[in-house]
């Protein structure tokens, strides 16, 4: 991944090294984040409905890097002009910690608590922050939780040279907060008077240990609700707007928004991709600039693309998942706006999928797949709009349930489907090629999106 990475001029590899669904690397003193955060136990089917595991299932998928993989790993990326971010994600996404160590939640109940295969703990039905079904935060009133990253950050610190260590933060649910007495009694204590001051004092303390060991702190976005201290730097993750809001206290800023960088997303439709949170295309990619007007481009360190791997299962998924928008935000970080150009860039890409099929990578052809648009005319009848984001590509179809190919209906203008139509399938050729994948359309499906 690093020797693909240099292709492209990415100069930072930013390793999230634990979340609800592992712990990945050693903590000597620590045994059991390795022996027991490491590992779920494998499932397959849609990730985050899974039917939660019994007791009796092996817990056998995962793993995690010695100390003695990391210094490679970090010596193998500096020999490429590559650094390593090293990210601990605290105090949400902790359940690897917490079914490793109990005694850093305060919830009751907690030494119950397994890591994550991918059956559901949150409700996002609310939007942010989530209702968690179980606790995975760290617990901030709770003082063996300092001690325990004290001694995790000291060794990440001594592994990874590169000057910050980035302490997570993001998503953190408050619900079990808002009921705990021990919190209540921190809130009292510090005089804290609502749950974003309350880890604001976690992420105070957190900047603190880091600072000792010599590094400076960087944490995702909702950070800034902590009111920290400026020299806590911040990777803008929920849009661009909290980037810019940092950048306005003199924070400094990493951009990586899901609007634009987020290379867990599926690509293209549903129909055809595997369902992820969110779509993001990309021609969307592309358009990302890192450092918006109005903000003064001292602050802006950089930009990121995210690849969250806890729905990817291997590295040919890895590949897929990253290219081609990994060449749209490159080039988005390395190129001033006006030097970019869609149709240019595409060209550009074609010659790359070339290579990359030399080299055995894998990429999605996602961006060769149609766009479905739907509408109602005045008489309710459903109408199908089908649009590229490359130009000089023909769509065929056919309403038949039969595989279209270029003998078959090309289409030029919106469509109604037919009656008693059941499917509606397409693919796109350039010439006498087929470029896209065959999408199998249910015409259900489409006046569901219709009803919306
Ligand atoms: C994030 O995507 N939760 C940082």
């Amino acid at each position: 991944y690093i020797d693909a990475m240099l292709h492209y001029k990415y100069n930072l590899l930013h390793l999230h090294l634990t979340d609800d669904e592992g712990w990945r690397n050693e903590i000597k003193g620590l045994p059991r984040l390795t022996e027991v955060g490491a590992w779920n136990v494998k499932k397959v089917g849609e990730f985050g409905n899974f039917i939660p595991p019994t007791a009796d299932e092996p817990r056998t998928y995962g793993g995690f890097y010695t100390q003695d993989d990391i210094k490679e790993l970090v010596q193998y990326a500096k020999e490429r002009f590559v650094d390593i971010l090293p990210e601990i994600d605290v105090p949400g996404h902790s359940l690897a910690a917490i079914a490793s160590y109990p005694e850093l939640s305060c919830t009751p109940g907690a030494e119950n608590y397994r890591v994550r295969s991918g059956e559901k703990i949150m409700d996002w039905s609310r939007g942010a922050p989530p209702i968690a079904l179980i606790d995975n935060t760290l617990c901030p009133a709770n003082e063996k939780v300092y001690t325990f990253l004290d001694t995790v950050i000291t060794q990440v610190a001594a592994l990874f040279p590169f000057e910050y260590i980035h302490m997570g933060g993001d998503e953190a649910p408050i619900n079990f907060w808002e009921k705990n007495e021990s919190i209540k009694a921190l809130m009292r204590k510090e005089g804290l008077k609502n749950m974003h001051e309350v880890q604001g004092y976690f992420e105070k303390r957190v900047q603190n240990i880091v600072e000792a060991k010599g590094k400076k702190f960087m944490a995702w976005d909702e950070v800034l609700n902590g009111n920290l201290n400026p020299s806590a730097a911040i990777m803008s993750w929920r849009g661009m707007q909290y980037g810019i809001q940092a950048a306005k206290k003199k924070h400094e800023v990493v951009m990586s928004p899901t609007a634009y960088a987020y290379l867990d997303y599926m690509q293209a439709d549903p129909i055809t991709e595997p369902r992820v949170y969110a779509s993001l295309r990309l021609s969307k990619s592309y358009e990302f600039d890192p450092i918006p007007a109005g903000v003064d481009p001292k602050y802006i360190k950089g930009g990121q693309a995210n690849l969250w791997t806890e729905q990817i299962y291997n590295i040919r998924q890895a590949e897929y998942m990253t290219w081609p928008r990994g060449f749209a935000i490159a080039e988005s970080l390395w190129s001033l706006p006006e030097k970019k150009n869609w149709t240019n860039f595409f060209g550009r890409v074609e010659k790359h999928f070339n290579r990359l099929d030399v080299a055995e990578t894998k990429y999605a052809p996602s961006v060769y797949d149609p766009i479905f648009s739907v509408s109602r005319s005045a008489d309710k009848q459903l109408i199908v709009e089908l649009t590229t984001e490359v130009q000089g590509l023909d769509i065929y179809y056919s309403f038949d349930n039969s595989f279209p190919d270029r003998f078959y209906p090309r289409y030029t203008e919106k469509l109604v489907p037919p009656k008693d139509a059941t499917t509606l399938k397409v693919i796109t050729y350039k010439g006498k090629s087929p470029v896209g994948r065959m999408m199998v359309m249910p015409i259900e499906e489409l006046n569901k999106r219709a009803r919306k």
